[in-house]
């Protein structure tokens, strides 16, 4: 992935139906650069993961697809480029968040304490064993105030601070630290990776609440499978989540 913006185009739009739905269409119809961006001032299906969609208000928040082609990484690995994509986030939004509690809430959203500041859609398509391109859908709340009521416990910047930060701005941070955490992934520097995304996790190692199906209970996320899966102790057994199957509970 080549440095800095100037050397590669951003796609810039008013408004799309989803930034990863025309990175995809750009895929289907070519080889776009490496780190390729698009970017949108709105989105009419934002995409969240899941079934989720991913709202946004115009020109308020940052809304950009990166296309990768990680073609050193076997499709087996795929939960280190949540990993590495989760850190660079986070390190984007400590620089403009230095004094608040940022961490990853697996498998990979930002939150501010108990809040969500950002999410992130990687959506793969992998040929035989290794991957073919990737595109990483990544949505931070920036200069929004209010926020739907439907939405569970949304926070922006502008929220934290009061102040407004040019979205430019945060794209061009974003992407060294991407490129950065990318870098690493590639020279393989996987148990310094694995190290971190724990170090940032939310609830590691700690005492806290959930729901899985019908059940409530206290448990203590001691680590996360190299498939993704989370790993929670209850007493003396540990489970293994996937996706959807367990709920943070906030109090
Ligand atoms: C989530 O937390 O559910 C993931 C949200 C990802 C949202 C971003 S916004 C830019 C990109 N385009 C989309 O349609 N979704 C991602």
């Amino acid at each position: 992935m080549k440095i800095g913006l100037k050397e590669r185009k951003i796609h810039s739009f008013k408004s799309l139906s989803s930034t990863n739905d025309y990175a995809q269409e750009m895929l289907a119809k070519g080889k776009p650069t490496e780190g390729t961006i698009i970017i949108s001032a709105a989105q009419t299906h934002g995409k969240g993961t899941g079934l989720n969609t991913w709202e946004s208000e115009p020109g308020k928040n940052l809304l950009a697809s990166i296309i990768l082609y990680p073609d050193f990484l076997p499709a087996d690995k795929q939960f280190l480029l949540n990993k590495c994509i989760s850190l660079a986030v986070l390190k984007c939004i400590k620089h403009f968040l230095p004094d608040e509690n940022i961490s990853i809430k697996w498998p990979n959203d930002l939150y501010v304490g108990t809040k969500k500041i950002g999410g992130i859609l990687i959506q793969n398509t992998i040929s035989g064993h290794y991957f073919q391109n990737c595109i990483v859908g990544i949505g931070l709340n920036i200069n929004q105030e209010n926020f739907s009521e439907s939405l569970p416990n949304p926070c922006s910047i502008k929220q934290l601070t009061g102040m407004e930060v040019t979205l430019k701005k945060v794209l061009e941070t974003l992407d060294i630290f991407i490129h950065e955490e990318y870098s690493n992934l590639a020279k393989g520097y996987i148990d310094e990776m694995n190290a971190k995304y724990l170090q940032n996790l939310l609830n590691y190692q700690k005492v806290a609440k959930y729901k899985a199906g019908d059940e409530l209970f206290e448990g203590v996320i001691c680590g996360v499978s190299e498939f993704g899966k989370l790993h929670v102790t209850v007493g003396d057994k540990t489970s293994a989540f996937d996706f959807k199957e367990i709920v943070f509970l906030f109090d």
